[in-house]
């Protein structure tokens, strides 16, 4: 199973991704990343790795669906059957919705429907929850609105500050997600066997 992972940012997901891999946690290929940022730090992992990497600037396409064909282009290329966003900062369009119809995953930052959108870490700790967490979940058109596949609580401290919070969601999130992909993948693989 090939999948591509996109990322906006530091990448510290598609890295675990990317190690679960190679230690045969995951038992799929990150054969592709995508990023909407070309100086984000994931192109330096991407490299690192020996990864093939499709960098767009979005302001240079006159529309979504222009540039979410040209990635489908590029996804298809690679043979990727699945599509892992891990701080993707970008809404899913029609044009990759339609392409990857159920193969599209997300991570977000805290126990959703809880604090969708930006800055979900900063959302919880300024609402002075106890818990939130990290869900993983199907992407839809919505903003962090799709099927929820897993989720896990994170206790906050009353020392907590929004930096130790970050620090332990994305611990948090660095097993869930490869773990989550596998089981996932694992499922994906048996229906489309038992077809
Ligand atoms: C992660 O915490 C991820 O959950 C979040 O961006 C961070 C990316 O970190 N995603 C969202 O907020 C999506 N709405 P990373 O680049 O180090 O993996």
């Amino acid at each position: 199973m090939k999948i591509a992972v996109f990322a906006s940012g530091s990448g510290t997901n598609a890295e675990a991704i990317i190690q679960a891999s190679k230690k045969q946690l995951l038992h799929a290929e990150v054969a592709l990343i995508v990023t909407d940022n070309p100086k984000a730090k994931v192109v330096a992992r991407a490299k690192q790795h020996g990864i093939p990497m499709f960098t767009f600037d979005p302001k240079s396409y006159e529309t979504k669906a222009d540039f979410e064909q040209e990635i489908v282009t590029e996804l298809n290329s690679q043979g990727v059957s699945f599509v892992v966003l891990a701080g993707y900062m970008r809404l899913i369009g029609a044009t990759l919705l339609q392409a990857y119809e159920g193969r599209i995953v997300n991570i977000h930052p805290s126990l959703l429907p809880s604090f969708p959108g930006l800055d979900a870490i900063g959302q919880a700790f300024k609402a002075k929850v106890k818990i939130t967490g990290v869900t993983i979940h199907y992407v839809d058109a919505g903003m962090d609105t799709g099927q929820i596949i897993a989720q896990e609580a994170v206790r906050v401290e009353a020392d907590d500050t929004v930096d130790s919070l970050q620090q332990k969601v994305q611990a948090v999130e660095h097993k869930l997600y490869p773990e989550t992909l596998q089981a996932i993948i694992t499922e994906h693989c048996m229906e489309r066997l038992g077809k």
